[in-house]
């Protein structure tokens, strides 16, 4: 299968399950998919919600031909997305109920691609580069319901143009798919639903009672080979002191450093390795009596007070399969920044960097 053709269609049972998990106020009339190849996501859409009124687009023009074949009924266009002058223009486009996707995830070696939207440039991925231009040809009542790469949810790369939908829409992964879902493409991808309103948390997010905690994420920043130890100067702390520091409950026995660079934090923390997965006995909320020097494999959550930091270890505590599965990677496993931060918002602790 020639790979730039994008041919990695979606499983009919992987489909249907992934829009019978919607949680949708109402049933949609009207679904399009612009990236629709074989159909599968607006035949799972008629499945699931009834006969619906399907609105298909793809560049590809022998997927669209056996398309109109098998579905004389739907709107079928061939069409780049990307490229607006090429898309034809669309029966009654604004009234689409639901948008179904599964956008392309990769574009050749190229890691980030031109956005333009709301009347925004941005840069994003392929895969976010067709979720934008969707929603901004569809505009749909609904919101949508994508087959995506998870790093959609959480990459640095994708965070401006999250940022930017998530003004007046709200993402929610309703899956995790196997990596071997799609045959001849090993990649990590969820489900995910996007629906109109800002993102609150929901009850499931926040159990009654949980008041929201406030953090500042502190990202180390001073590399190991770049510290000069001295016996002046600020403790320098590694991920591999984190265990130390957390049994003694003291910097003391940490080298100092001279070198002073961004990541420097005092008083209730919790400090998190940023490569490597974590036991949960070193994620424990502690005190750092002086002003201390994080490597840059460390991050803190810096709290106010201890009956905070100690409140946050106990959420962190009580989701920590989730909290360890925020941790990924080929080689050695790793968190971001944006990932964590969204996490933590899904347990009521709310981060500012
Ligand atoms: C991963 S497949 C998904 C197809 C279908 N939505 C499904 O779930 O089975 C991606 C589809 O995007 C189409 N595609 C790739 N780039 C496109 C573009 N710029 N404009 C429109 N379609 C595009 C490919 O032809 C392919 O059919």
């Amino acid at each position: 299968m020639p790979i730039d053709m994008d041919r990695y269609y979606t499983p009919e049972r992987v489909a249907i399950s992934a829009l019978e998990r919607a949680n949708l106020p109402f049933s949609p009339i009207t679904c399009a998919d612009s990236t629709c190849g074989s159909g599968r996501l607006l035949d799972a859409a008629n499945a699931v919600f009834g006969s619906v009124r399907s609105i298909g687009i793809d560049r590809d023009e022998d997927a669209i031909s056996h398309l109109r074949l098998r579905r004389p009924d739907w709107f079928l266009s061939v069409g780049d997305l990307l490229h607006n002058d090429t898309v034809e223009v669309l029966p009654k486009r604004s009234c689409v109920d639901l948008l179904v996707l599964n956008p392309p995830f990769s574009h050749g070696n190229k890691k980030a691609v031109d956005i333009v939207f709301a009347g925004k440039s941005m840069k994003g991925s392929i895969a976010m580069a067709h979720l934008l231009r969707s929603f901004e040809l569809f505009q749909p009542k609904l919101g949508a319901i994508i087959i995506a790469p998870e790093s959609l949810l959480y990459s640095e790369t994708d965070q401006v143009a999250r940022q930017t939908l998530e003004s007046d829409y709200q993402f929610q992964k309703i899956a995790d798919l196997s990596r071997c879902t799609f045959s001849g493409a090993s990649v990590q991808a969820s489900v995910v639903q996007i629906s109109p309103g800002r993102h609150c948390p929901s009850q499931q997010e926040i159990r009654h009672g949980d008041a929201v905690i406030q953090a500042t994420i502190v990202r180390g920043s001073l590399s190991v080979h770049l510290n000069i130890s001295s016996v002046h100067g600020a403790p320098f702390l590694h991920s591999t002191d984190i265990r130390k520091v957390v049994f003694t409950g003291s910097t003391r026995d940490l080298s100092n450093t001279t070198v002073v660079a961004k990541g420097r934090t005092k008083g209730w923390v919790i400090l998190i390795p940023r490569v490597g997965l974590p036991d949960a006995s070193i994620v424990k909320a502690l005190k750092l009596e002086t002003m201390t020097q994080l490597s840059d494999c460390v991050i803190a959550l810096s709290f106010s007070n201890k009956a905070s930091a100690l409140k946050a270890e106990r959420r962190i505590h009580s989701r920590w399969t989730e909290f360890r599965g925020l941790y990924r990677g080929t080689g050695a496993r790793y968190v971001t920044i944006s990932r964590l931060s969204f996490w933590l918002s899904t347990v009521a602790i709310a981060t500012v960097a």
